[in-house]
C-alpha cells in the first residue's frame, strides 16, 4: 500500500486503537513513499492526534454509529479527510477526491458513497459542526480530561498556556559539539549554508532553527558538529558538570543524547545503563556517529546489586522513565496512549530507581534526577519526598524558587520542551 491517505488511516488505526507508539508506527509505514509523502504523512498523523477528539465529535455528529470491527479503519479515514478539510491548505475538492480514493488501495472501493457522502456533508456542515464542539470541553482543549484536571491543580494560572503549547510544531534545536566549534562558530557555519537560525543565552549549546530541515544538509553532520536535541535536554549534561577522567554513570542512557553531551564536554569514563536492549544499540550508533567511548549496559537501574562493580561513580545522571507529557507537542499519541493510572505507577518505578542508585554514588559526588514530565508527582513531589527520608542527601538549588520542599527547575514547553531537573550531592 502506497497511498499516504490510506497509510495514514492505518498508522492512526495502529496507534488509537491498538495502542502502538506513533515513532514506531511511522517509519514503517513511510517506507515507501517519497521524501514529499513522508512529509504529508507525518503532517497528518500529527494533525490528526492533535485534534482527535474534534475530530471524533464530527463523526458521532454524522454518522448513525461509529465504523466497528473490519471498518473501524475507515473511520480513521474520515478523521483524515475531515483534518485537512479543516485544518490543512489542501483544495476542497482534491482532500475529498484524494481520500475517496484511498478506499482503492484499501480494498474497499464499496465504501466511496459513503465516505464522500460524508465529507461532503462535513464541508456543508462546518459552520454548525464547529459551533457543536466548541460547546464540549473535551474539544476546545483536545487534551484527556483526567490530564487536564492534574494539570489545573499543579498550574492554576498557567494550564492553559501549556495545553496551547502541547498543540503546537516543536522546534528544532541544535546542539553544537563543543569538541568541535564554539556555538558562534557553528552559528557562522550555518548562515554559510544558508540556514536560518538564532542562539538564545540560556540554552549555552544550543542553536535554534527557523524550519526544521533534513539533517544531512546541516554542516557536518555526518562528522559530528552537532546533533539534534532540544534544548531543555541539553541543560541535563550541563548542570551534571562531568570533569575529565572521572567515572559517571548514566543510568537511563538510550537514545543516549545525553550520554554523548557529557562525554562531548569531558574525557569521562560514562557507564551508559539502560533496560531496553534495542533503544541501547541507538546509544551505540550515537557514539559512533560522534567518535565517542562509553561502556553501554544492557541492566536494570533498580537492582544495581545485579549489575555494579562495587566502585562508586563520581556523578550520576538519572533521566528516568516518565509520562513525557512535557514533550507532547513532539509525541501527540502520548495524550491517547497514557492512562491517569500511569502516573503512581511511574512514580514508584522512579522512587526505587533513585534510592537503589543512591548507594552508588560517591560521598561529595553530584547526581541529576531528570525527567520530561510535567507533573509533579513525578518531578518536585519526588524528590521533595526523597530528600526528606534520605539524611545524607543534600538539596543544591538550580534557581531561586528551588526550595527543599518544592525542589527542582520545571521547564514549561514553549521555547524549549518540559522539562524538570533537581540536583543533589552527597555529604562528605
Ligand atoms: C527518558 S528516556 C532516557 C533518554 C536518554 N537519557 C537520552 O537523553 O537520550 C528513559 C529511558 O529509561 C529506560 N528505562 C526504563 N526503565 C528502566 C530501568 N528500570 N532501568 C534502566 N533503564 C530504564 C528506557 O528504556 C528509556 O530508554
Amino acid at each position: 500500500m502506497t497511498n499516504v491517505r490510506a497509510l495514514a488511516a492505518e498508522t492512526l488505526f495502529q496507534v488509537v486503537d491498538k495502542g502502538q507508539s506513533l515513532s514506531a508506527q511511522l517509519p514503517y509505514a513511510a517506507q515507501k513513499l517519497s521524501p514529499k509523502d513522508k512529509a504529508l504523512l507525518q503532517q497528518i498523523c500529527y494533525g490528526v492526534l492533535r485534534y482527535l477528539p474534534t475530530l471524533e465529535h464530527y463523526c458521532q455528529q454524522l454518522l448513525d454509529q461509529p465504523l466497528k470491527g473490519k471498518r473501524r479503519v475507515f473511520q480513521f479515514l474520515l478523521y483524515v479527510g475531515m483534518y485537512q478539510l479543516q485544518y490543512m491548505r489542501t483544495p476542497e475538492h482534491a482532500a475529498v477526491a484524494e481520500t475517496v480514493n484511498a478506499l482503492q488501495s484499501m480494498r474497499a472501493p464499496g465504501l466511496k458513497g459513503l465516505v464522500n457522502a460524508i465529507l461532503r456533508t462535513f464541508q456543508r456542515q462546518f459552520s454548525e459542526l464547529q459551533e457543536s464542539a466548541a460547546r464540549v470541553s473535551v474539544c476546545q482543549y483536545n487534551h484527556p480530561g483526567w490530564f487536564m484536571k492534574k494539570l489545573q491543580a499543579a498550574y492554576p494560572e498557567h494550564w492553559q498556556d501549556i495545553l496551547a503549547a502541547n498543540q503546537e510544531q516543536a522546534p528544532m534545536w541544535l546542539r553544537v559539539n563543543r569538541a568541535h566549534y564554539s556555538v558562534n562558530e557553528y552559528s557562522e557555519l550555518l548562515d554559510d549554508a544558508g540556514i536560518e537560525h538564532s542562539l538564545e543565552p540560556r540554552f549555552e549549546d544550543g542553536i535554534v532553527l527557523d524550519k526544521p530541515c533534513d539533517v544531512y544538509s546541516l554542516p557536518g553532520f555526518r562528522e559530528g558538529a552537532c546533533s539534534v536535541q532540544d534544548a531543555a535536554a541539553q541543560l541535563a549534561a550541563r548542570y551534571l558538570d562531568p570533569q575529565d577522567n572521572e567515572r559517571i554513570l548514566d543510568a537511563c542512557a538510550a537514545p543516549g543524547g545525553k550520554t554523548c553531551h557529557i562525554l562531548e564536554l569531558a574525557k569521562a569514563n560514562v557507564d551508559a545503563l539502560d533496560a531496553d536492549s534495542e533503544r541501547l544499540l541507538r546509544v551505540e550508533d550515537n557514539l559512533q556517529r560522534l567518535e565517542l567511548k562509553a561502556n553501554c549496559i544492557h541492566a536494570d537501574a533498580s537492582t544495581p546489586n545485579e549489575w555494579w562493580d562495587g566502585q562508586a561513580y563520581d556523578r550520576i545522571l538519572l533521566d528516568v522513565p516518565c509520562s513525557a507529557t512535557g514533550v507532547i507537542r513532539r509525541h501527540p499519541d502520548i495524550k491517547w496512549l497514557r492512562r491517569n493510572s500511569d502516573i503512581d505507577d511511574l512514580a514508584v518505578l522512579q522512587k526505587k530507581i533513585l534510592e537503589n542508585i543512591w548507594p552508588l554514588l560517591k560521598p561529595g559526588g553530584t547526581l541529576i534526577y531528570a525527567t520530561c514530565s510535567v507533573l509533579p508527582a513525578e518531578n518536585s513531589e519526588q524528590v521533595a519526598n526523597f530528600l526528606d527520608c534520605t539524611t545524607d542527601a543534600i538539596h543544591q538549588p538550580l534557581h531561586e524558587s528551588d526550595t527543599p520542599t518544592t525542589p527542582g527547575l520545571q521547564l514549561l514547553p514553549g521555547l524549549s520542551d518540559g522539562f524538570y531537573y533537581a540536583k543533589i550531592t552527597k555529604q562528605q
